[in-house]
């Protein structure tokens, strides 16, 4: 039985990155496992956000959650901001973070690039924040495309600095990362991660996009010279589409390719959008139940921060005491 914790900013519509990323390791996880799924909404707001966006985003994600089979009677599911004790502990390792490790960050070296001094400090401090996410609950897992490792690394990094500073008190937290899956790249540019914040919504498969959309999306699907249907490192547009086939399908690459010999990149991606839309069918359908439920979507985010308040309590107590700030 492990604490297993993870989080998925809830900025725009989620994707399929996303959801074999981050969302389908945890839901497999749920059975012998205490998991805790959170929806960092304070992470989102490192760059703007409408509020009313937010909020709908933040229960969007929530039924998202609900949608893959997360359960709220077995997953502690809560959104950041009910739980202060997040900035709280925020606070305070960044103020054993240094300016240097987090100006190492990728993540922010690529969000920060051509905006010079124009972005927030948030944005800059946002690795604090998920560290302080992670440790207040001693989570040892920490499912996350390979995006988030090196975050996640940071945690580990703070939780050991301080541990040598003040006594043992954080566990060591480890990145999950599935072999295949954990960085989907985009469909227009297999080069560049699939994400949210893409500039082109050509770039990401959404899981509310609808069969049309899909359809027309893998359609534009940039591909690699030639004409086979193959993957492998040389290949990298057709290794994406590949993965994305295998992830909706269940069926190795292999067998995808094997079942294309022959054929026209034309036809392997009409295949492709129809097995992409067969998966996003129920997904979608539970999705929209969910999401018309607004009431249990607050009762589930409400019950959820009670609980991993408690929790984080427990461990704030001792944190405030080792530091000198319990009087
Ligand atoms: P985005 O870059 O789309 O805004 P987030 O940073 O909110 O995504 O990521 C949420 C979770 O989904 C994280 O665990 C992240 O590692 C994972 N993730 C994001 N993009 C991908 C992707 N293209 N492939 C696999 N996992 C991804
Ligand atoms: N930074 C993560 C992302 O952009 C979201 C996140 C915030 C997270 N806190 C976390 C993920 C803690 C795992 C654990 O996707």
């Amino acid at each position: 039985m492990k604490r297993v914790l993870t989080g998925l900013q809830p900025t725009g519509l989620l994707h399929i990155g996303n959801y074999f990323g981050a969302i389908e390791p945890m839901v497999r996880l749920q059975d012998g496992n205490e998991l805790f799924m959170f929806v960092p909404n304070y992470h989102a707001i490192t760059v703007p956000q409408r509020p009313d966006e937010l909020r709908r985003n933040t229960l969007f994600a929530t039924a998202v959650y609900l949608a893959a089979g997360i359960d709220p009677k077995r997953t502690t599911v809560f959104p950041q901001s009910l739980v202060s004790q997040h900035t709280e502990l925020g606070w305070i390792l960044n103020c054993i973070a240094k300016m240097g490790e987090l100006e190492r960050m990728t993540q922010y070296k690529d969000k920060a690039t051509g905006k010079g001094e124009n972005v927030s400090v948030g944005l800059f401090d946002y690795p604090v924040l998920m560290a302080a996410d992670i440790l207040l609950y001693d989570s040892l897992l920490v499912p996350v495309g390979s995006d988030q490792k090196q975050h996640v690394e940071l945690a580990r990094d703070l939780a050991d600095r301080f541990n040598k500073q003040f006594g043992q008190t954080f566990v060591m937290p480890e990145p999950m990362i599935r072999k295949d899956g954990a960085r989907i790249m985009g469909v227009d540019n297999p080069e560049k991660k699939m994400s949210k914040s893409a500039s082109s919504p050509k770039n990401y498969i959404s899981l509310m996009d609808n069969p049309a959309t899909v359809e027309k999306k893998i359609k534009a699907a940039v591909t690699d010279s030639g004409t086979e249907v193959k993957g492998g490192a040389e290949r990298p547009a057709l290794a994406n589409l590949l993965m994305i086939f295998s992830l909706v399908t269940g069926k190795t690459v292999a067998e995808i390719e094997a079942a294309h010999a022959g054929q026209s990149y034309g036809a392997f991606k009409q295949n492709l959008a129809d097995a992409v839309n067969a998966w996003l069918a129920p997904l979608q359908a539970k999705i929209l139940a969910f999401s018309k439920d607004e009431a249990m979507l607050l009762k589930v985010l409400e019950d959820g921060a009670k609980k991993a308040e408690e929790e984080a309590e427990v461990k704030m107590k001792v944190v405030r005491q080792k530091i000198g700030v319990a009087l």
